[in-house]
């Protein structure tokens, strides 16, 4: 068997070199970290449920003409994706306040803000992802004004996206984290959303009970986190309702 060529290693997927020039193949592993790996765990079935969740999203995402890396899932812990210059930002979009806005601000979790507020953070684990200003992404070069008034653009339209999708199946869309990637075709370039979109990514809870249906049921031990993910996913209809376990009952 054909060893494949590892590009790179992150805390949550392994990234391979695709079967063509400009793809990659996305591994989704089953490890979760918090915290910026402080907290570890390997969670059981999340690399096959964020696989299909990403997958689902990034789809969606390209039918209503936001562009995005994905080309094609491969198997059920892999996808197919376009190769790309990731941008060294983390983008956020919240709707309501939780997690850092909270610590840093004090607004009380689950506040409704006015307007969604789009934040960027610095890609560095050494630093921890420090949230920065346009002042900084310009003068450190890390982003064109273009591309930060194309960025910010993606982002409010994912938003949009992903908090209809959500709405629609009872789930509020707290807030959410995308990375943005540079794609070259020829003399053009432009930006995909790249990355994933999981419940890693975003903030999701139930809209009658409040429950918590993504990653902060790892960081803050609420329960059994591929429940959480599981539930999503039936309710999206990307698992059967009646599933048990992800292995043999994803759909399609
Ligand atoms: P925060 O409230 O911790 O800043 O997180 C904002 C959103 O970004 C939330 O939906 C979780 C997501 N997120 C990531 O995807 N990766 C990260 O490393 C962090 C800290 C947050």
């Amino acid at each position: 068997m054909a060893r494949r060529t590892k590009i790179y290693e992150g805390k949550a997927k392994i990234l391979y070199e695709g079967p063509e020039p400009g793809t990659i193949v996305q591994f989704f592993k089953d490890d979760a970290t918090a915290f910026n790996a402080q907290k570890k765990d390997v969670i059981e079935g999340k690399g096959v449920l964020n696989n299909r969740l990403s997958e689902y999203f990034m789809v969606g995402l390209q039918n209503i003409g936001i562009p995005t890396h994905f080309l094609k899932r491969l198997n059920m812990r892999e996808q197919l994706v376009r190769s790309c210059e990731i941008v060294p930002l983390e983008v956020i979009v919240r709707n309501y306040a939780a997690g850092s806005l909270c610590t840093r601000l004090g607004v009380e979790e689950g506040t409704q803000l006015p307007r969604p507020i789009v934040e960027y953070c610095y890609k560095d684990d050494a630093l921890g992802d420090p949230l920065v200003t346009e002042e900084h992404i310009a003068a450190f070069g890390w982003a064109s004004q273009q591309e930060m008034d194309d960025i910010l653009s993606l982002a409010l339209r994912v938003n949009d996206y992903l908090s209809g999708v959500m709405y629609g199946v009872g789930i509020r869309l707290v807030d959410f984290k995308i990375e943005i990637g540079r794609v070259f075709e020829g003399d053009y370039q432009r930006l995909v959303v790249a990355d994933e979109i999981s419940p890693d990514s975003c903030r999701l809870w139930d809209l009658e009970t409040g429950r918590k249906l993504d990653k902060d049921v790892f960081r803050r031990d609420l329960g059994n986190l591929t429940d959480a993910y599981s539930e999503v996913a039936k309710r999206l209809g990307i698992l059967q309702n009646n599933a048990t376990s992800i292995k043999p009952t994803v759909v399609n």
